[in-house]
């Protein structure tokens, strides 16, 4: 069944596709992201998606056509990837696009001469499909030589097509390749559009006619156009003599490192054990890879969350092949090493994206333990074929973070089903509580009234680059508790939105201004400003007499020094982004950063902990570009124009065709040079002196470093001397003399140290074998009487301990010493004999402890007293031999 080039790999097929397009007059575009630039679509899902506006006749081209190769995802059929050849979440579409520039007829030529010629395929084993009543095509087939009998008309669903529930769609024509009947069903009725893997579609040529309204009416579009996709793992398949998408050359590549791993092996026609496994995880992290590298995170919602149940359901499937470890890295490797020449995104932010991936395979692993012991014991407690409760399967979701596919797909394996609807219902009444707290949360919940008024009020301008104080600016709309208001008046907190104003709005990780509005004698003093879908909203309190009203002029006047303190703080975050990257390496990639008029916080990723040297370098190399007084140069620039001068752009980031690029340095050669919305410093110089504060990691492979400037250095600079003040002063010392004052302490402590411990082992040991020596006979036991020095309270236990091991018949004995802090204490033990014998230590402490200005007692084997006056030891020894009649 091998086709008759089947020595292509699936990057010749992708180089060769573009090429047939491209001298045929198609302007060649690279794939657009996955994040698309369409507010209808979620994911980039088709070649056609990225020339939605030249089908809406809104963009034109020069050139006939285009073709590209576009990196798409689709999760809509989850559930089936593994369980078949053909179905999977990422996919490379082939495509070459026309927009009235190329016929239908011409179409169809092309896309039968690189099938036979190029690709070599054998036109006997070769069928096509068009639109119930699309003769036209049906005849264009016939002229080109395609036989009546492979020739078939499908309906609405598999020959009408649509990218989404609006937008551009049209009739459509596929071709299929026979992969041979012992591949297929071996029904007799097995046709092209049959669920089995025998005819494998492989293109699909669409005319675009209409445009699908939300009202499901469908005008014509500008233009007759054409959208054509081959599936590339698909033809990679066929070209390879292989019968499933998963078998072609990149897909083996990472269904091998699966088998590695996993030690499970692959069988290429296994769909229920391991090898769905395999698929799955080697689809699934090929997805991940490609959607954190175009700048998806991992979320609860929209493509986030498509992401996270990718991500986690490739652990799983890891789970059941026994993979323990985190693996996920290993296939971004193997991903990278496969496609990084077809698409350098992937190989840009390798770091960053192995750190996120990491950080939540990681947290997944947690939540599947925990998880699993909730859902193995509420599933043993279910008698044959009972069906697991929807509250239950709430929890595993809402307590454990447990998606609930998975919930299904361990509960199946189990012989279980879940009650979904009960689960739906759970969830239904888990978001009515959400939404009956979020009252009087003032920023969140009064996103109706923003999408109301954004839909009437044009975006804000802001003026802010230039001035921090302009007049004439108009009051459009007052927020109050959520809801647009005519005024605010004196003392009440409004959100008050203008048409121009220099105040600027939280963004990019730069704190929104503060500062006053004023209009005639009514003062409303900004807190903070915040954007609303372009609305900027000045979060104020009226703190004058008088009302401020919806129509007033007003001059706005920004807090100065709050915003040079911020300027100088941004420009900074430049500075060290670009410090770090020259002291650490380019794989250095800002992973947040936040920053206000007293510090700036920037994330980055990293491998490990800065050392002090690293640290010292890249504060020396920030302040160095400080204290050059190099100028802060804005611009406004294309896109393509900025990216090409160099311009950092941050990972995840969408711009538009128009940025601000801000650059320090020379022209030619800048220190620094970003895509930035921020506002900065006019001179580096401004900055005055940079000091970091703080290093810390905020999770795997991402480091945080806090540091402060001008103002704000100034101040972690004083406070360092304040307590480099206070250190002196309880040393009695110059703060020069500091150090050398705590070595020579430190020396003394040491000495002290040692010599006290000669004084425990040595000193006193003589004293005590003295005491032993002269230990006298009472009746029925010996009795030691010594008088220490030295020794603490505590100490005196060790002597008693020592007494009884020296003196083997039964002893009691009588200690005291005076301790180092100049206190008496005395203590009295016995052996349990000698106690029986009559001695007890507890009345004789109490009885001579007065002795001592103290207090004590204990029991007959052990008592202990402390006391005021270590002149009355003596006294106290000789009242315990008066005690005890010696
Ligand atoms: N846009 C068409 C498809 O995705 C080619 O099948």
């Amino acid at each position: 069944m091998t086709a008759g080039n089947p020595t292509m790999t699936t990057a010749e097929i992708r180089s060769a596709f573009l090429h047939f397009f491209e001298e045929r007059g198609c302007k060649l575009f690279p794939s657009s992201s996955l994040i698309p630039d369409d507010p209808s679509l979620l994911l980039a899902n088709a070649g056609m998606n990225q020339f939605k506006q030249y089908y809406q006749g809104k963009k034109t081209m020069h050139e006939i056509g285009a073709t590209s190769c576009q990196k798409c995802v689709r999760t809509n059929d989850i559930d089936i990837i593994g369980t078949d050849g053909r179905h999977a979440s990422f996919f490379e579409m082939l495509g070459n696009f026309s927009f009235g520039g190329v016929s239908k007829q011409q179409a169809c030529a092309w896309a039968l001469e690189l099938s036979t010629e190029v690709f070599k395929l054998p036109i006997e084993r070769l069928y096509f499909t068009v639109f119930t009543d699309d003769d036209e095509t049906y005849e264009i087939w016939r002229s080109l030589g395609v036989e009546e009998s492979h020739i078939s008309r499908l309906g609405e669903d598999d020959n009408f097509w649509a990218a989404g529930p609006t937008g551009p769609c049209g009739p459509c024509s596929e071709i299929y390749y026979d992969m041979g009947e012992d591949v297929g069903c071996g029904r007799p009725d097995c046709a092209p559009g049959c669920d089995c893997d025998r005819f494998l579609e492989y293109w699909n040529l669409v005319f675009t006619q209409f445009d699908r309204q939300e009202d499901g009416s469908m005008p014509e579009l500008p233009h007759r156009n054409l959208d054509t996709g081959m599936g590339l793992e698909r033809m990679s398949a066929i070209m390879q003599g292989k019968t499933s998408f998963f078998d072609g050359d990149i897909m083996q590549g990472l269904i091998r490192l699966g088998e590695e791993i996993s030690g499970a092996s692959y069988v290429s026609d296994d769909y229920i054990g391991p090898s769905r496994s395999l698929r799955i995880i080697a689809d699934h992290a090929r997805s991940v890879d490609f959607m954190i590298s175009d700048g998806i995170l991992p979320g609860n919602e929209g493509r986030g969350y498509v992401l996270r149940r990718l991500l986690r359901r490739a652990v799983f499937h890891g789970r059941l092949l026994g993979v323990t470890e985190p693996f996920l890295g290993r296939f971004i490797d193997r991903v990278n090493e496969l496609m990084g020449d077809a698409y350098p995104e992937l190989t840009k932010n390798v770091a960053l994206v192995k750190g996120i991936v990491s950080a939540e395979e990681e947290r997944f692993s947690t939540t599947l333990d925990n998880g699993r012991v909730y859902l193995d014991e509420a599933l043993a407690k279910l008698g044959e074929g009972e069906v697991l409760d929807g509250a239950s399967a709430f929890m595993l979701h809402d307590t454990f973070g447990f998606p609930i596919d998975l919930t299904v797909e361990i509960a199946q394996g189990a012989g279980h089903e879940v009650d979904i609807d009960g689960f739906n219902r759970e969830m239904e009444a888990q978001r009515e509580r959400a939404r009956a707290n979020v009252k009087g949360d003032a920023w969140g919940s009064f996103n109706d009234v923003w999408t109301e008024l954004s839909d009437t009020l044009a975006s804000t301008e802001f003026c802010g680059y230039d001035a921090d104080d302009i007049d004439g600016a108009r009051v459009l709309a007052i927020v109050r508790d959520g809801a647009s208001v005519d005024a605010a008046a004196t003392s009440e907190t409004v959100d008050v939105v203008l048409d121009r104003t220099p105040f600027y709005a939280e963004m990019g990780g730069q704190v929104g201004d503060a500062g006053t509005l004023m209009c005639g004698d009514v003062y409303v003093t900004v807190a903070d400003t915040v954007s609303h879908n372009g609305l900027y909203a000045h979060r104020a309190q009226v703190t004058s007499a008088g009302e401020l009203k919806v129509g007033d002029v007003v001059r706005a006047v920004v807090d100065g020094t709050r915003r040079e303190l911020i300027r100088r703080n941004h420009t900074a975050t430049h500075l060290l982004d670009a410090a770090l990257k020259e002291v650490l390496g380019d794989h250095v990639n800002q992973a947040g950063s936040q920053l206000d008029d007293h510090r700036l916080r920037f994330d980055f990723t990293h491998f490990e902990a800065l050392s002090a040297e690293e640290l010292a370098r890249i504060e020396e190399i920030v302040n160095r570009e400080i204290f050059a007084a190099k100028p802060v140069v804005t611009r406004v620039m294309g896109i393509d124009e900025a990216r090409a001068s160099g311009a950092v752009a941050l990972f995840g980031e969408k711009y538009g065709d128009v940025v601000r690029v801000v650059s320090v340095g020379e022209e030619e050669h800048p220190f620094s040079r970003e895509l930035c919305g921020g506002t900065h410093a006019r001179n580096t110089a401004e900055i005055g002196l940079f000091r970091i504060v703080s290093e810390s990691s905020t999770g795997s492979n991402v480091r945080r470093i806090e540091a402060v400037t001008s103002l704000g250095a100034m101040a972690y600079l004083e406070e360092r001397e304040r307590m480099l003040a206070a250190a002196a002063e309880a040393l009695k010392c110059r703060p020069d003399e500091v150090v050398t004052r705590i070595e020579a302490l430190q020396r003394n402590l040491r000495d002290a140290n040692q010599k006290l411990k000669a004084a425990l082992t040595g000193g006193s040991s003589d004293a005590i074998a003295t005491a032993i020596d002269q230990a006298v006979e009472v009746s029925g036991y010996k009795l030691v009487i010594a008088k220490l020095s030295g020794l603490e309270a505590a100490e005196l236990r060790n002597v008693w301990d020592t007494v009884r091991s020296k003196i083997h018949t039964p002893v009691a004995c009588v200690l005291a010493t005076v301790t180092e802090k100049g206190t008496p204490a005395l203590l009295a033990a016995a052996t349990d004999d000698a106690a029986k014998a009559g001695f007890n230590a507890g009345s004789i402490i109490k009885a001579i402890a007065p002795a001592v200005d103290g207090r004590g007692g204990g029991r007959p084997t052990m008592a202990q007293a402390g006391g005021k006056n270590a002149d009355g030891i003596d006294a106290a020894l000789a009242a315990a031999r008066g005690e005890l009649g010696l």
